[in-house]
Protein backbone atom coordinates (compact mmCIF):
# COMPACT_ATOMS: atom_id res chain seq x y z
CA UNK A 1 0.00 0.00 0.00
CA UNK A 2 1.58 3.44 -1.04
CA UNK A 3 2.74 5.28 1.98
CA UNK A 4 0.88 8.69 3.42
CA UNK A 5 2.71 11.78 3.67
CA UNK A 6 4.60 13.19 7.11
CA UNK A 7 4.98 16.81 6.83
CA UNK A 8 3.46 18.61 3.60
CA UNK A 9 3.44 21.84 2.09
CA UNK A 10 1.19 23.93 0.68
CA UNK A 11 0.98 26.91 -1.30
CA UNK A 12 -0.96 29.23 -3.83
CA UNK A 13 0.11 30.27 -7.46
CA UNK A 14 -0.67 32.31 -10.36
CA UNK A 15 -3.63 34.88 -10.00
CA UNK A 16 -5.27 34.93 -6.43
CA UNK A 17 -8.43 34.49 -6.23
CA UNK A 18 -10.65 35.18 -2.75
CA UNK A 19 -11.45 31.35 -0.67
CA UNK A 20 -7.72 30.12 -1.23
CA UNK A 21 -7.30 31.13 2.23
CA UNK A 22 -10.19 29.23 3.40
CA UNK A 23 -8.54 26.36 1.37
CA UNK A 24 -5.02 26.76 3.06
CA UNK A 25 -6.76 26.93 6.48
CA UNK A 26 -8.59 23.07 5.57
CA UNK A 27 -5.04 21.99 4.40
CA UNK A 28 -3.21 23.37 7.76
CA UNK A 29 -6.10 22.02 9.64
CA UNK A 30 -6.96 18.16 8.03
CA UNK A 31 -3.18 18.11 7.72
CA UNK A 32 -2.68 18.80 11.72
CA UNK A 33 -5.40 16.12 12.09
CA UNK A 34 -4.40 13.88 10.22
CA UNK A 35 -1.08 13.68 12.44
CA UNK A 36 0.88 15.22 9.76
CA UNK A 37 3.79 18.72 9.76
CA UNK A 38 2.43 21.50 7.70
CA UNK A 39 4.24 23.87 5.78
CA UNK A 40 3.69 26.91 4.20
CA UNK A 41 5.44 27.94 0.93
CA UNK A 42 5.13 31.92 0.50
CA UNK A 43 5.03 33.51 -3.34
CA UNK A 44 4.31 30.02 -4.94
CA UNK A 45 7.05 28.50 -7.19
CA UNK A 46 9.43 31.63 -6.45
CA UNK A 47 8.70 31.05 -2.81
CA UNK A 48 9.76 27.54 -2.94
CA UNK A 49 12.73 28.25 -5.04
CA UNK A 50 14.29 31.16 -2.76
CA UNK A 51 13.17 28.47 -0.04
CA UNK A 52 10.53 30.64 1.88
CA UNK A 53 9.24 28.52 4.43
CA UNK A 54 7.67 28.88 7.44
CA UNK A 55 5.46 26.11 9.75
CA UNK A 56 2.21 26.45 10.13
CA UNK A 57 -0.27 25.02 12.94
CA UNK A 58 -3.91 25.78 13.51
CA UNK A 59 -3.12 29.48 14.96
CA UNK A 60 -1.39 30.63 11.54
CA UNK A 61 -4.86 30.19 9.82
CA UNK A 62 -7.19 31.41 12.19
CA UNK A 63 -8.96 34.26 11.24
CA UNK A 64 -8.34 33.64 7.27
CA UNK A 65 -11.29 32.48 5.75
CA UNK A 66 -13.75 35.64 5.35
CA UNK A 67 -10.09 37.49 3.89
CA UNK A 68 -10.28 37.51 0.15
CA UNK A 69 -6.34 37.37 -1.50
CA UNK A 70 -4.25 34.53 -0.25
CA UNK A 71 -1.65 34.68 3.17
CA UNK A 72 0.94 32.98 1.31
CA UNK A 73 1.14 35.18 -1.25
CA UNK A 74 1.29 33.84 -5.32
CA UNK A 75 3.61 34.61 -8.07
CA UNK A 76 4.43 33.45 -11.33
CA UNK A 77 7.81 32.13 -11.95
CA UNK A 78 9.86 31.86 -15.15
CA UNK A 79 12.49 29.66 -13.33
CA UNK A 80 10.40 26.95 -12.21
CA UNK A 81 9.62 26.73 -15.78
CA UNK A 82 13.32 25.27 -16.72
CA UNK A 83 14.32 21.45 -15.49
CA UNK A 84 16.75 22.99 -13.27
CA UNK A 85 14.22 24.73 -11.52
CA UNK A 86 12.16 22.01 -11.04
CA UNK A 87 14.89 19.88 -9.99
CA UNK A 88 16.32 22.50 -7.53
CA UNK A 89 12.28 22.96 -5.86
CA UNK A 90 12.40 19.16 -5.30
CA UNK A 91 15.63 19.06 -3.95
CA UNK A 92 14.73 22.12 -1.32
CA UNK A 93 11.52 20.14 -0.40
CA UNK A 94 13.49 16.85 0.26
CA UNK A 95 15.62 19.50 2.28
CA UNK A 96 12.64 20.43 4.29
CA UNK A 97 11.21 17.05 4.46
CA UNK A 98 8.30 17.70 2.45
CA UNK A 99 7.09 14.65 1.13
CA UNK A 100 3.44 15.73 0.11
CA UNK A 101 2.59 19.54 -1.61
CA UNK A 102 -0.96 20.75 -2.42
CA UNK A 103 -0.95 23.11 -4.80
CA UNK A 104 -3.65 25.64 -5.27
CA UNK A 105 -3.77 27.25 -8.44
CA UNK A 106 -4.86 26.71 -12.18
CA UNK A 107 -3.67 24.67 -14.94
CA UNK A 108 -0.30 26.06 -15.09
CA UNK A 109 0.64 25.40 -11.88
CA UNK A 110 -0.77 21.64 -12.18
CA UNK A 111 1.72 21.52 -14.94
CA UNK A 112 4.89 22.77 -11.96
CA UNK A 113 2.76 20.01 -9.41
CA UNK A 114 2.86 16.77 -12.34
CA UNK A 115 6.55 18.23 -12.46
CA UNK A 116 7.29 17.58 -9.13
CA UNK A 117 5.64 14.33 -8.70
CA UNK A 118 8.03 13.33 -11.25
CA UNK A 119 10.99 14.06 -8.91
CA UNK A 120 9.82 12.53 -6.28
CA UNK A 121 7.42 14.46 -4.21
CA UNK A 122 3.45 13.39 -3.75
CA UNK A 123 1.39 16.45 -5.34
CA UNK A 124 -2.07 17.33 -5.29
CA UNK A 125 -3.70 20.32 -6.86
CA UNK A 126 -6.47 22.50 -5.79
CA UNK A 127 -8.31 24.70 -8.77
CA UNK A 128 -8.17 28.37 -7.66
CA UNK A 129 -9.20 30.63 -10.62
CA UNK A 130 -11.77 33.52 -10.97
CA UNK A 131 -11.63 31.91 -14.54
CA UNK A 132 -13.30 29.20 -14.30
CA UNK A 133 -11.07 27.72 -17.03
CA UNK A 134 -9.76 24.62 -15.50
CA UNK A 135 -12.00 21.71 -18.32
CA UNK A 136 -12.09 19.09 -15.33
CA UNK A 137 -13.95 21.07 -12.79
CA UNK A 138 -17.36 22.86 -13.13
CA UNK A 139 -16.17 25.22 -10.13
CA UNK A 140 -12.80 26.75 -9.15
CA UNK A 141 -12.58 28.67 -6.35
CA UNK A 142 -12.89 32.37 -6.87
CA UNK A 143 -15.39 32.63 -9.19
CA UNK A 144 -18.42 32.55 -7.56
CA UNK A 145 -17.01 35.64 -5.77
CA UNK A 146 -15.85 37.29 -9.01
CA UNK A 147 -18.93 36.96 -10.94
CA UNK A 148 -21.05 38.57 -7.94
CA UNK A 149 -18.41 41.18 -7.26
CA UNK A 150 -18.81 41.79 -11.05
CA UNK A 151 -22.64 41.69 -11.32
CA UNK A 152 -22.89 44.30 -8.99
CA UNK A 153 -20.55 46.81 -10.12
CA UNK A 154 -22.50 45.86 -13.30
CA UNK A 155 -25.85 46.60 -11.62
CA UNK A 156 -24.35 50.12 -10.86
CA UNK A 157 -23.04 51.19 -14.53
CA UNK A 158 -26.60 50.12 -15.94
CA UNK A 159 -28.49 52.49 -13.77
CA UNK A 160 -26.36 55.43 -15.00
CA UNK A 161 -26.34 53.79 -18.46
CA UNK A 162 -29.97 54.17 -18.68
CA UNK A 163 -30.54 57.61 -16.96
CA UNK A 164 -28.39 58.62 -20.03
CA UNK A 165 -29.51 56.61 -22.53
CA UNK A 166 -25.94 55.48 -23.25
CA UNK A 167 -24.77 52.60 -24.45
CA UNK A 168 -21.70 51.16 -22.24
CA UNK A 169 -19.40 48.36 -22.81
CA UNK A 170 -18.20 46.58 -19.75
CA UNK A 171 -15.04 44.68 -19.59
CA UNK A 172 -14.61 41.56 -17.33
CA UNK A 173 -11.85 39.74 -16.31
CA UNK A 174 -11.06 36.58 -18.33
CA UNK A 175 -8.11 36.03 -20.72
CA UNK A 176 -8.78 33.06 -22.67
CA UNK A 177 -12.04 32.47 -21.47
CA UNK A 178 -15.59 33.94 -21.02
CA UNK A 179 -17.66 32.11 -17.90
CA UNK A 180 -17.75 35.73 -16.10
CA UNK A 181 -18.93 37.72 -19.32
CA UNK A 182 -21.21 35.14 -19.55
CA UNK A 183 -22.72 34.48 -15.89
CA UNK A 184 -22.91 37.97 -15.64
CA UNK A 185 -24.54 38.70 -19.48
CA UNK A 186 -26.81 36.56 -17.93
CA UNK A 187 -27.29 37.81 -14.70
CA UNK A 188 -26.85 41.66 -15.36
CA UNK A 189 -30.17 41.09 -18.64
CA UNK A 190 -27.15 42.44 -20.89
CA UNK A 191 -27.82 43.15 -24.67
CA UNK A 192 -24.92 41.23 -25.60
CA UNK A 193 -21.83 39.32 -24.52
CA UNK A 194 -18.54 38.88 -26.33
CA UNK A 195 -16.65 35.93 -25.05
CA UNK A 196 -13.54 34.50 -26.70
CA UNK A 197 -15.06 31.45 -27.42
CA UNK A 198 -18.24 32.39 -29.53
CA UNK A 199 -17.22 36.41 -30.56
CA UNK A 200 -17.32 36.24 -34.30
CA UNK A 201 -15.54 40.08 -34.04
CA UNK A 202 -18.36 41.41 -36.85
CA UNK A 203 -19.10 44.45 -35.06
CA UNK A 204 -21.07 46.12 -37.79
CA UNK A 205 -23.53 43.75 -36.33
CA UNK A 206 -23.16 44.67 -32.86
CA UNK A 207 -23.79 48.35 -34.56
CA UNK A 208 -26.36 47.33 -36.26
CA UNK A 209 -28.40 45.75 -33.39
CA UNK A 210 -27.78 48.65 -30.70
CA UNK A 211 -29.64 50.97 -33.98
CA UNK A 212 -32.11 48.68 -33.91
CA UNK A 213 -32.59 48.16 -30.22
CA UNK A 214 -32.76 51.75 -30.06
CA UNK A 215 -35.51 52.10 -32.19
CA UNK A 216 -37.47 49.53 -30.62
CA UNK A 217 -37.48 51.90 -27.65
CA UNK A 218 -34.64 50.52 -25.45
CA UNK A 219 -33.33 52.91 -23.64
CA UNK A 220 -29.89 51.62 -22.83
CA UNK A 221 -27.68 49.08 -24.35
CA UNK A 222 -24.95 46.94 -21.56
CA UNK A 223 -22.73 44.64 -23.85
CA UNK A 224 -20.65 42.70 -21.52
CA UNK A 225 -16.60 42.35 -23.12
CA UNK A 226 -14.62 39.51 -21.86
CA UNK A 227 -11.29 40.45 -21.38
CA UNK A 228 -10.04 37.85 -24.42
CA UNK A 229 -11.36 39.98 -26.86
CA UNK A 230 -10.30 43.24 -25.09
CA UNK A 231 -10.09 46.64 -26.56
CA UNK A 232 -13.33 48.13 -25.30
CA UNK A 233 -12.26 51.74 -24.98
CA UNK A 234 -11.37 51.87 -28.84
CA UNK A 235 -14.75 49.65 -29.32
CA UNK A 236 -16.88 52.58 -27.31
CA UNK A 237 -15.43 55.21 -29.87
CA UNK A 238 -16.67 52.77 -33.16
CA UNK A 239 -19.43 52.38 -31.82
CA UNK A 240 -20.26 56.44 -30.38
CA UNK A 241 -19.30 57.61 -34.25
CA UNK A 242 -21.13 54.41 -35.97
CA UNK A 243 -24.26 55.27 -33.91
CA UNK A 244 -23.99 58.54 -32.62
CA UNK A 245 -25.43 57.40 -29.36
CA UNK A 246 -22.74 58.52 -26.31
CA UNK A 247 -20.97 55.09 -25.93
CA UNK A 248 -18.74 54.77 -22.59
CA UNK A 249 -16.56 52.25 -21.71
CA UNK A 250 -15.92 50.99 -18.26
CA UNK A 251 -12.65 48.07 -17.12
CA UNK A 252 -13.82 46.37 -13.83
CA UNK A 253 -10.05 45.02 -13.74
CA UNK A 254 -8.48 43.74 -10.52
CA UNK A 255 -11.23 44.61 -8.32
CA UNK A 256 -12.78 41.41 -9.40
CA UNK A 257 -10.19 39.24 -8.25
CA UNK A 258 -10.30 41.01 -4.55
CA UNK A 259 -12.93 41.04 -1.45
CA UNK A 260 -14.62 38.60 0.84
CA UNK A 261 -15.32 35.08 -0.63
CA UNK A 262 -18.77 34.21 -0.68
CA UNK A 263 -20.49 31.58 1.32
CA UNK A 264 -19.99 29.09 -1.57
CA UNK A 265 -16.41 29.65 -2.40
CA UNK A 266 -15.45 29.37 1.84
CA UNK A 267 -17.26 26.09 1.55
CA UNK A 268 -16.41 24.62 -1.32
CA UNK A 269 -12.98 25.75 -1.43
CA UNK A 270 -12.83 24.03 2.23
CA UNK A 271 -13.89 21.10 1.05
CA UNK A 272 -11.36 20.79 -1.67
CA UNK A 273 -8.19 21.82 0.35
CA UNK A 274 -9.53 19.20 2.96
CA UNK A 275 -9.77 16.43 0.00
CA UNK A 276 -6.25 17.21 -1.05
CA UNK A 277 -4.92 16.09 2.52
CA UNK A 278 -6.85 13.12 2.60
CA UNK A 279 -5.72 12.16 -1.02
CA UNK A 280 -1.63 12.80 0.74
CA UNK A 281 -2.99 10.93 3.70
CA UNK A 282 -3.57 7.70 1.41
CA UNK A 283 -0.65 7.83 -0.12
CA UNK A 284 -1.91 9.66 -3.26
CA UNK A 285 0.05 11.78 -6.01
CA UNK A 286 -0.24 13.88 -9.46
CA UNK A 287 -3.87 14.43 -8.91
CA UNK A 288 -6.08 17.49 -9.19
CA UNK A 289 -9.22 17.73 -6.92
CA UNK A 290 -12.52 18.86 -8.84
CA UNK A 291 -15.93 19.02 -8.97
CA UNK A 292 -18.78 17.77 -11.26
CA UNK A 293 -22.24 15.63 -11.24
CA UNK A 294 -23.40 17.85 -8.00
CA UNK A 295 -20.07 16.00 -5.64
CA UNK A 296 -16.37 16.18 -5.32
CA UNK A 297 -14.14 13.84 -7.12
CA UNK A 298 -10.27 13.76 -8.44
CA UNK A 299 -8.76 12.98 -11.47
CA UNK A 300 -4.78 12.17 -12.39
CA UNK A 301 -3.02 15.36 -13.27
CA UNK A 302 -2.16 14.52 -16.78
CA UNK A 303 -6.22 13.42 -17.52
CA UNK A 304 -7.02 16.65 -16.36
CA UNK A 305 -4.68 18.81 -18.57
CA UNK A 306 -6.00 17.38 -21.25
CA UNK A 307 -9.33 17.97 -21.25
CA UNK A 308 -10.71 20.49 -23.06
CA UNK A 309 -13.58 23.11 -21.65
CA UNK A 310 -16.22 23.47 -23.73
CA UNK A 311 -19.17 26.41 -22.58
CA UNK A 312 -22.20 24.13 -21.74
CA UNK A 313 -25.03 23.94 -24.67
CA UNK A 314 -27.78 25.11 -21.63
CA UNK A 315 -25.74 28.37 -21.47
CA UNK A 316 -25.39 28.71 -25.33
CA UNK A 317 -29.00 28.08 -25.79
CA UNK A 318 -29.64 31.09 -23.28
CA UNK A 319 -26.66 32.78 -24.48
CA UNK A 320 -28.20 33.06 -27.41
CA UNK A 321 -31.82 33.21 -26.56
CA UNK A 322 -31.09 36.19 -23.65
CA UNK A 323 -27.86 37.76 -24.68
CA UNK A 324 -26.68 37.07 -28.31
CA UNK A 325 -23.75 35.68 -27.58
P1 LIG B 1 -2.25 29.46 -13.39
O1 LIG B 1 -1.75 28.46 -12.41
O2 LIG B 1 -3.30 30.35 -12.81
O3 LIG B 1 -2.64 28.82 -14.71
P2 LIG B 1 0.21 30.39 -14.63
O4 LIG B 1 -0.07 29.77 -15.96
O5 LIG B 1 0.79 31.75 -14.61
O6 LIG B 1 -1.07 30.46 -13.68
O7 LIG B 1 1.19 29.39 -13.87
C1 LIG B 1 1.65 29.66 -12.55
C2 LIG B 1 3.09 29.18 -12.41
O8 LIG B 1 3.14 27.77 -12.56
C3 LIG B 1 4.07 29.71 -13.43
O9 LIG B 1 4.54 31.00 -13.14
C4 LIG B 1 5.18 28.69 -13.33
O10 LIG B 1 6.01 28.95 -12.21
C5 LIG B 1 4.40 27.40 -13.08
N1 LIG B 1 4.23 26.71 -14.37
C6 LIG B 1 3.36 27.01 -15.37
N2 LIG B 1 3.49 26.17 -16.41
C7 LIG B 1 4.48 25.29 -16.06
C8 LIG B 1 5.13 24.19 -16.72
N3 LIG B 1 4.76 23.79 -17.95
N4 LIG B 1 6.11 23.55 -16.05
C9 LIG B 1 6.49 23.93 -14.82
N5 LIG B 1 5.93 24.98 -14.16
C10 LIG B 1 4.95 25.64 -14.76
O1 LIG C 1 -6.69 35.14 -12.41
C1 LIG C 1 -7.01 35.06 -13.76
C2 LIG C 1 -6.81 36.40 -14.38
O2 LIG C 1 -7.57 37.30 -13.65
C3 LIG C 1 -7.15 36.53 -15.86
O3 LIG C 1 -8.49 36.72 -16.13
C4 LIG C 1 -6.31 37.70 -16.24
O4 LIG C 1 -6.04 37.72 -17.60
C5 LIG C 1 -5.07 37.47 -15.45
O5 LIG C 1 -5.46 36.78 -14.30
C6 LIG C 1 -4.32 38.70 -15.09
O6 LIG C 1 -3.27 38.37 -14.26
P1 LIG C 1 -2.11 39.33 -13.81
O7 LIG C 1 -2.34 40.68 -14.43
O8 LIG C 1 -2.19 39.36 -12.32
O9 LIG C 1 -0.86 38.69 -14.27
Amino acid sequence: MAQGCKTIGVLTSGGDAPGMNAAIRAVVRAGIAAGMKVKGIKRGYAGLLEEEIVDMDSRSVADIISRGGTILYTARCRAFMTEEGQRKGAEICHKHGIDGLVVIGGDGSFNGACKLANLGINTIGVPGTIDLDIACTDYTIGFDTAINTAMEAIDKIRDTSTSHERVSIIEVMGRHAGYIALWCGIANGAENVLIPEAYDYDEQKLIDQIIRQRKIGKTHHIIINAEGIGHSVGMAARIEAATGLETRATILGYMQRGGRPTCKDRVYASIMGARAVHLLAEGKSKRVVAHGDGGFIDYDINEALAMKKEIHPDFLTVGNELIRI
